[in-house]
């Protein structure tokens, strides 16, 4: 090594030795005092003050020249500092390295942005993204590399310990329409044909469980052609695993271990398990998502019976539909609403597909909306009650379909929250992690656009055992033994146990799903025959690694946490990607480019 210690290791017991040390890394600032030259020099552990002397003038002189983020080697022999030069926030703070010799490695060149925190967080993201090793350079971010690191060291020791192998599957896989858009790869070798970049190893570990291997697991790169959000990237990473001969009382049992084994490897903190479950049912009745954020309340009533006399007709007659509801929810000590935030809430209503977002504010004693005068003095004190409205309070309704009721509370829920916290009425402590585990999904969903079921999880998804029958004549009452893990209002992982009967997967593929039996045959005869050789019972989970490193270090966006990450228009602004390539390249692939800009002008 060009380095006898790191740059967070040089300590008092040093100085008194006298300690002789060769020091290597980024030059993070140089000082000048009275002749004095003071650099302090950083590595990815932390940083040492280094001296230059007037006596050594060659060294000296070089100091005063050096760039800031430079690679400079130092020889020299540690010191103590003088009391009042001591920097108590250093591990190092209590001495200094006397530099007797220096080598620069390499000259940085002006920095394209200022590397403190303060100032870098206010740079573009863009340019940093160009410059991504040396926003990566940052201690911070350096650090959330090494809790990145951690958590997925900790969950592969849970996993090792508990016996499971460690098995690498395709990323070239074949294309299979039925979940998210995929990345397609031409075959060069096979003209007109193409590989899909697997959007998970899904198929492949349920092969592994037919061919023994009982536990697997890895750390698998995903790839989902999907549009990007803040907790979406086209390349992904799962924690990604399958066991054979398990029920889901044990796989809820394993995931708590590892995730309590992580947060007490990354933050030191003892969470308590096991973890709390909601059905499906009840998260949507009550927060209007699958996936709950448990860590306030605001949740939502249903109002569907009070209406059904009710005066107000768009109420009366949506509580009167079967299948639609009348609910709400009271944004506890938010009457001081503003215009501006009020027509947002509006607009995600009316995105959602509501004709409109009807309200009650209680302000002064008073209450106050436009629907008030509709309203009889029995369903103002059943919402009184029910909602424990006080002055202060804004209440918001939704009269729709149950499920576009559930989205559109879901959402407003979520934004009130928002609303709540900038205005200091809800605090959230960044070190609260409500796990929960919502269960009980129904297998199918009906999809209004295609007109049929589509699986609420993927077609792989075991069926309660005594719903089976249910399966032909009535779907929609089938409940699919699946299982999300949820924190903080966030889908970290999900998984199931899995059919392994090929008939059973059979029915639910032509008979619910109604996708052609020859295409069936194409795209997963290769599963139904395996299932026909000794198929185990099994089940498994994926857990967004991304996303849970973001939990960890308390970062909204999953871009923070992945070394090299795309934008929202899914580019690599570093490499420059994608990009076109060579014609002898396309011809190479039996790939013509058709020029459609005239098209893609028009949509
Ligand atoms: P699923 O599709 O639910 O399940 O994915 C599992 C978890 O992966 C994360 N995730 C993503 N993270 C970042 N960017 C994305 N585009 C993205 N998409 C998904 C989420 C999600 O909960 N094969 C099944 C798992 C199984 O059944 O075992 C699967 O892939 O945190
Ligand atoms: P209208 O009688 O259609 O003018 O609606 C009266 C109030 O109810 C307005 O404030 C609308 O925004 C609101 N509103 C209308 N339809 C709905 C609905 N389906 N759910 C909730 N509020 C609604």
């Amino acid at each position: 090594m060009l380095r006898s210690h790191t740059c967070n290791s040089l300590t008092t017991a040093d100085a008194a030795n006298k300690t002789r040390a060769t020091l290597i890394g980024w030059v993070d600032t140089v000082r000048d005092l009275g002749g004095v030259r003071f650099v302090d020099l950083r590595d990815r552990e932390g940083v040492t003050q280094i001296v230059f002397h007037p006596d050594r003038p060659e060294i000296h002189a070089a100091a005063h020249h050096l760039k800031s983020e430079s690679v400079i080697q130092v020889s020299g022999t540690v010191v103590p500092r003088s009391p009042e030069t001591v920097n108590p926030k250093l591990f190092t703070g209590g001495v200094e390295l006397v530099a007797e010799s220096l080598t620069v490695h390499n000259v940085c060149q002006p920095l394209p942005f200022p590397m403190e925190d303060d100032k870098a967080d206010k740079v573009g993201e863009d340019l940093r993204l160009e410059y991504r090793y040396l926003d990566l350079r940052r201690p911070r971010n350096l650090g959330l590399v090494k809790t990145r690191a951690l958590a997925a060291q900790a969950m592969r020791r849970t996993l090792e310990d508990e016996g499971f192998l460690e098995v690498e599957t395709p990323m070239l896989f074949k294309s299979t329409p039925e979940g998210a858009r995929e990345f397609l790869v031409p075959s060069r070798l096979t003209p007109g044909t193409f590989y899909a970049l697997a959007q998970s190893p899904q198929q492949y570990k349920q092969m592994l469980m037919v061919a023994g291997v009982e536990k697997y697991y890895q750390l698998a790169r995903c790839f989902r052609d999907e549009d990007l959000r803040a907790d979406r990237q086209l390349e992904f990473t799962q924690v990604d695993l399958e066991m054979s001969f398990i029920e889901r009382e044990d796989m809820y049992a394993l995931i708590e271990k590892m995730l309590a084994a992580t947060w007490k490897r990354v933050l030191d903190m003892d969470i308590p398990t096991p973890f709390p479950r909601m059905s499906y049912q009840t998260a949507m009745d009550r927060y209007g998502v699958d996936k709950p954020d448990t860590r306030f309340g605001i949740e939502i009533n249903d109002f569907t019976d009070l209406f059904k006399t009710s005066a107000f007709k768009v109420f009366n007659t949506v509580a009167n539909t079967s299948g639609s509801v009348v609910r709400a929810i009271n944004a506890k000590g938010l009457a001081d609403i503003t215009q501006g935030e009020l027509t947002h809430l509006e607009t995600i209503a009316k995105t959602l597909g509501a004709k409109g977002l009807a309200f009650i504010k209680s302000e002064n004693g008073e209450w106050r909306s436009p629907i008030l005068k509709f309203f009889s003095d029995a369903e103002k004190a059943a919402l009184r009650e029910r909602l424990a409205i006080e002055d202060g309070d804004i209440v918001f309704f939704a009269a729709a379909p149950w499920a576009q009721a559930c989205a559109i509370l879901g959402r407003i829920r979520l934004e009130v929250s928002r609303y709540l916290q900038q205005r200091g009425k809800i605090t959230l402590d960044p070190r609260q992690f409500n796990f929960l585990w919502v269960i009980e999904f129904p297998l199918m969903l009906w999809d209004e656009e295609e007109k049929r079921y589509l699986s609420a999880h993927h077609p792989f998804t075991a069926p309660v055992a005594e719903d089976v029958p249910l399966l032909e004549t009535a779907p929609e009452k089938v409940r699919g033994q699946h299982y999300d893990i949820v924190l903080n209002g966030v889908e970290l992982g999900g998984g199931s146990i899995r059919i392994h009967d090929p008939a059973i997967q059979k029915r639910i593929f032509e008979d619910i799903l109604k996708i052609p039996a020859d295409i069936v045959q194409s795209r997963f005869g290769y599963m139904l025959k395996a299932f026909s050789y000794g198929a185990p019972p099994h089940g498994g989970i994926a857990l967004g690694l991304d996303r849970l490193v973001a939990m960890l270090a308390g970062r909204a966006s999953i871009r923070d946490i992945i070394a090299f990450p795309k934008t929202q228009k899914g580019q690599d602004l570093m490499a420059e990607s994608p990009s076109a390539v060579a014609a002898k390249q396309l011809k190479e692939l039996h790939i013509a480019i058709v020029d459609d800009g005239d098209e893609a002008a028009k949509k």
